[in-house]
Parts: C-alpha cells; sequence; structure tokens
C-alpha cells in the first residue's frame, strides 16, 4: 500500500511539471497517463493486491490522480506548438473581426421603395390587394366586361372558370376595392406583383411589378394629375427631366393618355434607349371613368379623381441601365450584387 501511495505521489509530480518536446504534447501526454496502456490504468490494476479495508481510501486516491492528469490534458490541448495557450489569441481583441457577408435590396424593391416615399411625401397612402382575384375586380368593375376586346390586351392565368378567378393582371383591382370601402377621399398607391400570359423575353415576363396610383375627392381634375406626375418624375430622375401626355385609350379611364418622359441617356437628343425619339414611355393614366365610380357605388356627379399605372421593372430598367429584364428573376449573384451600396 505504501509502496503504491510512493507511486502516486511521484506521478502527480509527474502529471504537474510534464513538458515534452513533441510535436504535440498534448497527445503524447494522453499516452503516458491516460491510455489503455497508459501509467494510471497500471497504477489501477494494482487495487487487486491491496487490502479490503485499505482498498475504498487507495480507490479515493487514484480518482484523484485521474482527475489531475485529465485537467493537465485538458490544458495541453488548448496550447499550441509553441507551448503558448491558444485561449489567449481567441480574445485578441486588436484582430480584425469575422466580416459578416451582407446582403442587398433587389433592384426593384429599392424602386419600389423609392416610388412610394416619394408619393407618401405628397401624402398617398399605400394600399395592398390579393394576387389572386375574382372577375368582377381585376375586369368588370374597371369597365372592361365579359367579351369586351380590351382584355385581350391582359391575357391571364385563369385559376377557375365559372365563377372566374384569376392572378390579377394589374394592381388597378386594389382601386376598385378600396373604391368600394366607400370612404372618401382616397388617395392611395397600391405596389403589387402581377401576373400575364406573355411569352417571356428582354422586354416581356408572365410577373412582373406595378404601382397603381389612385385619388378621389370633390373638383380633382387632369391638371392636378399632371402635376402629381410632375412632382413624381423630378424627384425620381431629376430636375431637367421632361414629361409630355400622348392621348391614349384604356377602359377604366376618360380621358386616358400615356406618360413620356425626355431620355435620360440621350437628354432628348435621340439614340438608342429611345429609338431616336427623345422620349421614353413610362406609364398609363387618366381621369376615372364615371362608370368605374358608380360601379363602386361612388357618386359621379359629386366626385371626380385620376389614376395611373407603373410597371416597376420598366423604371429599374431605366434609372439602373438594365437592357434584360429577365435579370430581376434570375437570382443572379453577379448581377444583384452590383446594388450592394443602393438603398
Ligand atoms: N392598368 C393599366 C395596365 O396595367 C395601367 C393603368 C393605366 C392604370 C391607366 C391606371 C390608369 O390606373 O389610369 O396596363
Amino acid at each position: 500500500m505504501d509502496d503504491l501511495l510512493k507511486l502516486v505521489e511521484n506521478s502527480k509530480e509527474e502529471i504537474k511539471s510534464f513538458s515534452s518536446t513533441d510535436k504535440n504534447p498534448a497527445e503524447a501526454f494522453r499516452i503516458r497517463f491516460l491510455g489503455t496502456k497508459g501509467l494510471i490504468k497500471s497504477l489501477m490494476g494494482e487495487m487487486k493486491n491491496i487490502s479490503a479495508e485499505n482498498r475504498k481510501q487507495m480507490g479515493l486516491v487514484l480518482n484523484d490522480l485521474k482527475l489531475l492528469a485529465e485537467k493537465k490534458h485538458e490544458e495541453l490541448v488548448m496550447m499550441n506548438a509553441n507551448g503558448q495557450p491558444l485561449i489567449d489569441k481567441a480574445l485578441d481583441l486588436t484582430l480584425p473581426g469575422d466580416a459578416l457577408p451582407l446582403g442587398s435590396r433587389h433592384p426593384i424593391s429599392i424602386v419600389r421603395n423609392r416610388i412610394v416615399s416619394i408619393f407618401q411625401r405628397l401624402g398617398f397612402g399605400v394600399a395592398e390587394g390579393p394576387e389572386i382575384e375574382d372577375d368582377w375586380h381585376n375586369f368588370t368593375a374597371l369597365n372592361l366586361p365579359e367579351n369586351h376586346p380590351a382584355r385581350d390586351m391582359q391575357d391571364t392565368f385563369y385559376v377557375s372558370q365559372n365563377p372566374a378567378w384569376m392572378l390579377r393582371t394589374h394592381t388597378s383591382n386594389v382601386q376598385v376595392r378600396e373604391m368600394e370601402k366607400g370612404k372618401l377621399p382616397i388617395r392611395i398607391i397600391c405596389p403589387g406583383r402581377v401576373y400575364r400570359n406573355e411569352t417571356i423575353s428582354a422586354r416581356a415576363h408572365c410577373f412582373f411589378h406595378q404601382v397603381e396610383g389612385l385619388y378621389i375627392a370633390n373638383n380633382v381634375s387632369f391638371a392636378d394629375l399632371k402635376q402629381t406626375l410632375y412632382f413624381f418624375v423630378n424627384a425620381m430622375f431629376g430636375e431637367k427631366i421632361k414629361i409630355r401626355f400622348r392621348p391614349s385609350y384604356f377602359p377604366f379611364t376618360e380621358p386616358s393618355a400615356e406618360m413620356d418622359i425626355s431620355c435620360l441617356i440621350c437628354g432628348g437628343e435621340g439614340c438608342s434607349v429611345c429609338k431616336h425619339t427623345g422620349w421614353v414611355e413610362i406609364l398609363g393614366c387618366g381621369m376615372v371613368h364615371p362608370n368605374v365610380l358608380e360601379n363602386c357605388r361612388i357618386d359621379s356627379s359629386q366626385y371626380s379623381g385620376f389614376a395611373f399605372g407603373m410597371g416597376i421593372e420598366r423604371i429599374t430598367m431605366l434609372k439602373y441601365q438594365i437592357k434584360d429584364l429577365r435579370l430581376f428573376s434570375e437570382n443572379d449573384l453577379r448581377f444583384l450584387k452590383q446594388f450592394i451600396s443602393a438603398v
């Protein structure tokens, strides 16, 4: 028993003062003391020669020794090959931090947010509506009854027929939903995703994004529409940009117009972007048709309003000179990363 206690004492000293020139001191230590052929295993093997009354005490002593060795081993594992504690390195507060890879906003979101904030400055609120819509809100209430030829311009994806449910072809459905609520005056913009049965190309896609605007109150005139859109264009594209209105046709507005802005690239001189006209089209607009007001239970003899609708992809392509609309939905990081600093 005394011999064994002496051995244990010696081992304790050896553990405490352990050092090694080995490439991996922790492993050398483990093999020497904690391995299956290590010192502690062999001391444990001596237990069978200990008398029964001393065995308990000897067990405690050996257990202490094992704990001591395990602690030392842990310390060695935390040291590097030069005997320097690794923990110091982890706590070096002067080291640069690990960079977090930052994402970027999608260009469509950047431009949508900018459009929304410009109109918010004019007192417009944001309204949203469903992407799966019924025939009334997408077409009929907007003065586009069944079999109306203007429906052909907006071929869509039907979810069901009789009754017809479809993916909305424009955000004008939100106009109808807001008017039906009956709270006047209305001054809203409606950003959202829309769908059309189009062949996918550089200029068209089967889904895209629009922002619709609607203002209904007493005595709203075409002059209000012009001034509102003029403010928008200046805030969005700059003070130098000119606008012009061309007469057009939409069933839900009368009179209707399409609005062009002077070409951002050539300043109106003529280039390939504006097809040498000096102008690029950016939106459709007009005075809300009395039939539409009446369909939504608004008295057209008391109220008038204007509406407009623009494609966010189109504005984004003009603003950032992007030539192919498919880039917006391909998730190509080389494209998306270019917008990291834009907000
Ligand atoms: N809804 C039309 C479209 O998707 C865009 C539009 C034109 C909306 C004129 C309007 C408007 O509110 O007044 O082609």
